[in-house]
């Protein structure tokens, strides 16, 4: 009970104290919060890429390359070729899109071949995600569009041709416009 009580004078204390602070501080535009970043802080996390190619670096790679660092960085949870292990699958898929149980894998259902670049460079591998290079990136990139029997295994994948891929559910999207109506 008195513990209690000693806890609550504290808590109310130290409150006025932060309050007095505050006060003491003048008006502030902001919370005050963190501190500035860089542009160069922030460009780590500025990472889309976009079905255009818009965020797309520097640097290219083809499948070859790519089995190298899939084989190394990728095949321990996704399987050998993308296909039988832990983690999703990255390559083929057997139902199609029409049936009851469609396969939402990479070859079947992602309509851009961009988004493979984004996912795989923020994300993966999933315990060191950021730690690839451009070149590996669109490496493992090209190498996971060969596993589908997209593009060629000497194909080069960089910020012009990887835009120009096209999938095979490229168009199977409705788009709808999520402006609202004027006046609503
Ligand atoms: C430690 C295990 C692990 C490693 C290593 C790993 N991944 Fe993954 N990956 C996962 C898991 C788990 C998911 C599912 C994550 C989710 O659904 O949010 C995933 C999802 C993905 C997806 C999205 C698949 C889909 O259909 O949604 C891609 C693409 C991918 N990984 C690529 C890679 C590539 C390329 C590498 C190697 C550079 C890699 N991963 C290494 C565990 C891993």
């Amino acid at each position: 009970m008195f513990t209690h009580k000693v806890a609550r004078i504290a808590s109310a204390f130290f409150l006025t104290l932060c309050v007095s602070q505050v006060l003491a501080a003048g008006p502030a535009k902001t919370p005050r919060l963190g501190k500035p970043i860089s542009a160069e802080q922030a460009a780590k996390w500025n990472l889309n890429v976009f079905p255009d190619g818009t965020g797309l670096p520097a640097g290219s790679g083809s499948a070859v390359e790519g089995r190298v660092v899939y084989d190394q960085q990728c095949a321990s949870c996704h399987g050998e070729g993308g296909r039988g292990g832990a983690a999703e699958e990255l390559a083929g898929g057997s139902h199609a899109l029409t049936g009851e149980t469609p396969d939402k894998s990479i070859g079947i259902y992602w309509p851009y071949a961009t988004t493979i670049f984004d996912f795989t460079r923020r994300a993966m591998p999933m315990d060191a995600p950021g730690s690839l290079s451009a070149d590996q990136v669109y490496a493992v990139t090209a190498y996971l569009l060969f596993a589908n029997e997209i593009i060629g295994e000497k194909d080069e994948m960089n910020a012009q041709t990887l835009p120009r891929v096209k999938m095979s559910n490229r168009d199977g999207f409705v788009w709808i416009d999520a402006k609202p109506a004027s006046g609503k």
